[in-house]
C-alpha cells in the first residue's frame, strides 16, 4: 500500500534526532486498538470488519486489513484534539524536515492538483518545467493556472531528458515577470537531481516560491550517501505567502470524503520505517547496489549511467537507487531487452526507453541478492539479443520548439471541441496534450496551436518505434481540438 506525501518547508535537523519520538507509529496504534476492542461498527466500510467480504478478498488481503479498516470519522483516531492523524503528519513533517505535511492518499497527483490550486490563489501564471508530470499539468487544468513552460536539458547522446538548470529557471522567470511559483521536478525518472540549491536561489531572490516533484526522491533524505533532498536543499513545496488553511483545503478539495484508514497506516509506518532504520537500511542496499552496477557493467554491450553523469547540463547529483543502463552498445533497444527480460525471466523493469532501461532498488531491498537475479536475466537477454538482427536506429533529434500558447489550457480542456484526422491538425489548437517517446518531453498541450514540425517530428519518433503518450485516440490517426 502507499500514498505520497506533500511537504512545505523547513528547518528541522536530520532525522535521527528525536529518534524516540520517530519509532512511534500513532496512527497505526490507533487502528489497532480499534479492532482489537470489538467496537459496535455501526459506520462504514459495510463489510463490517470483514463479515461482509468476499472470502477470496479475505483470503488475498487479509483478515487483519477488513478489522483494520475503519472510516475516517472515529473519535480517538483521526478526530478529537490532537489526533493519532495530526501526530502522525506531524511525524512525517518532522522525518523530512518540513514545517508541515499533508498525508495523500490520493497519492503525488494529488499533492499536484492541491499545489496547483493552492498557487492559484496567489496569480494565475506559473513557469513550469516542460516534462513535468502529467498530474501537474492536470492541475493547472483544474486551477486554471496559466503556464510559462521551460525545457529541461536534453541529453542527446542518450536521448533522455534531465533536470532544469538554474540558468534556464531564471531565463523563464524573467520573461514571465508575472509569474507566482516556479514547479519542477527532481530526480527524474532516471536518476538525475536537480540542482535545487540554484533553483531556490533564483526563485527566492524574486520572492517566488520554489516547488519540487520529488515523487521519486523520499529516500534522499535518509542517507548521508546520497544527495541531499529537496527540502534541506531550500525548496518550499507550498506556497509560503498562502495560509496553510487554503493549502489544507486544496488538499482536501481533491480527495475522497472518506480516505482509506489502511493506506494512512502505510505512510505512518512507512516514516517510522525510514526514520528509525533508513539510514542503515539504505547503506544495505547502496552496498547491493554497487554489486549489481558491477555485474551489469561486466556483461557485454551496457553501461550503467552513474555518478559519472553529474556536470552533465542538468545533472546535479545521482540517485544510485535508480539502476540505469544505457544499451546502445547492444545494436538493439531497450524495449526489446526489457521484453526479453520479461519473456525470458519475468523480470519487469520501472522504465523503458530506446536506449536506457531504468531498474528500481528500494530501501531495505537486498540488493545483492537482486541482483544475482538481475545480472543474469540481463546477460541471457544481451544473449538472444546478440542473435537477432540489428534494429535500424534513428539517430537522436530534439524536438521542435512547442507551439504558441492561445488559450489557457483550462480553456481548451473544457471548451467546445473537435476531433480532426491528425494530419489535418496544423494549425489548430489542441485541446489534448502528445509526448513523443524518446524522450518524453510533451511536444503538444492543451490550449498550444500545432505546428507542421511538431507534427512531423511525432510521425517520424512513431516511425522509428517510438510511441507517443497523452492522446485519447492511442493510434493517433486523430486529435481533439478546439474548435474555431
Ligand atoms: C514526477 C512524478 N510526479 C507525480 C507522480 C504521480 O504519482 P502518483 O502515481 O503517486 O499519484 C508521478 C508518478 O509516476 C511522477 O513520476
Amino acid at each position: 500500500m502507499s500514498g505520497d506525501a506533500l511537504q512545505s518547508a523547513t528547518g528541522a535537523g536530520r532525522p535521527t534526532e528525536g529518534r524516540t519520538e520517530q519509532d512511534q507509529t500513532p496512527y497505526l496504534d490507533a487502528i489497532v486498538e480499534y479492532a482489537e476492542r470489538r467496537p459496535g461498527r455501526f459506520h462504514v466500510p459495510g463489510h463490517k470488519g470483514g463479515h461482509g467480504a468476499d472470502p477470496a478478498a479475505i483470503d488475498a488481503l487479509g483478515q487483519a486489513a477488513f478489522d483494520r479498516d475503519v472510516p475516517a470519522g472515529i473519535e480517538g483516531i483521526d478526530v478529537g484534539a490532537d489526533s493519532p492523524f495530526q501526530q502522525a503528519q506531524r511525524l512525517a513533517a518532522k522525518a523530512w524536515g518540513a514545517r508541515r505535511s499533508w498525508f495523500l492518499i490520493n497519492g503525488a497527483s494529488q499533492g499536484n492538483h492541491g499545489t496547483c490550486l493552492a498557487l492559484r490563489h496567489a496569480g494565475k501564471r506559473v513557469v513550469v518545467q516542460r516534462n513535468a508530470h502529467s498530474s501537474t499539468i492536470d492541475g493547472i487544468i483544474l486551477a486554471g493556472l496559466e503556464p510559462s513552460f521551460v525545457a529541461p536539458e536534453l541529453d542527446a547522446e542518450l536521448g533522455v531528458a534531465h533536470c532544469l538548470t538554474p540558468e534556464s529557471l531564471a531565463e523563464a522567470l524573467d520573461r514571465s515577470p508575472d509569474a507566482v511559483a516556479a514547479l519542477t521536478v527532481s530526480p527524474t525518472y532516471f536518476g538525475a537531481v536537480a540542482d535545487v540549491t540554484g533553483l531556490a536561489e533564483v526563485c527566492h531572490d524574486r520572492n517566488l516560491p520554489l516547488v519540487v516533484d520529488e515523487a521519486w526522491g523520499s529516500h534522499l533524505r535518509f542517507s548521508p550517501l546520497l544527495p541531499a533532498s529537496a527540502l534541506e536543499c531550500d525548496a518550499d513545496l507550498v506556497l509560503s505567502s498562502v495560509h496553510k488553511l487554503l493549502v489544507d483545503r486544496c488538499v482536501t478539495l481533491t480527495e475522497s470524503t472518506s480516505p482509506s484508514a489502511l493506506l494512512t497506516a502505510s505512510l505512518d509506518a512507512a516514516r517510522r520505517h525510514a526514520a528509525v532504520h533508513g539510514t542503515e537500511l539504505l547503506a544495505e542496499t547502496l552496498a547491493g547496489v554497487e554489486r549489481a552496477r558491477a555485474e551489469v557493467q561486466r556483461i557485454g554491450g551496457l553501461e550503467v549511467l552513474d555518478e559519472r553523469l553529474v556536470g552533465r547540463p542538468g545533472v546535479h547529483g545521482w540517485d544510485p537507487l535508480r539502476l540505469s543502463i544505457d544499451v546502445r552498445a547492444t545494436g538493439s533497444t531497450g524495449t526489446r531487452l526489457a521484453s526479453l527480460m520479461r519473456e525470458l525471466d519475468d523480470i519487469n523493469l520501472e522504465l523503458v526507453s530506446e536506449n536506457v532501461v531504468v531498474a528500481a532498488l528500494g530501501m531495505g531491498e537486498n540488493a545483492a541478492r537482486s541482483a544475482g537475479r538481475f545480472a543474469a536475466a540481463m546477460r541471457r537477454a544481451v544473449e538472444v539479443l546478440g542473435a537477432e538482427p540489428q534494429l535500424p536506429k534513428r539517430p537522436f533529434t530534439p524536438p521542435p520548439p512547442w507551439g504558441s500558447l492561445e488559450a489557457p489550457p483550462r480553456e481548451a480542456f473544457f471548451g467546445p471541441q473537435e476531433v480532426v484526422p491528425f494530419d489535418e491538425a496544423v494549425g489548430r489548437v489542441a485541446a489534448e496534450s502528445l509526448a513523443a517517446y524518446p524522450p518524453g518531453i510533451p511536444n503538444v498541450l492543451p490550449g498550444e496551436r500545432l505546428t507542421q514540425e511538431t507534427v512531423d517530428y511525432i510521425h517520424e519518433v512513431v516511425e522509428h518505434g517510438g510511441w507517443v503518450r497523452g492522446a485519447v485516440d492511442r493510434s493517433l490517426r486523430t486529435i481533439r481540438v478546439v474548435s474555431e
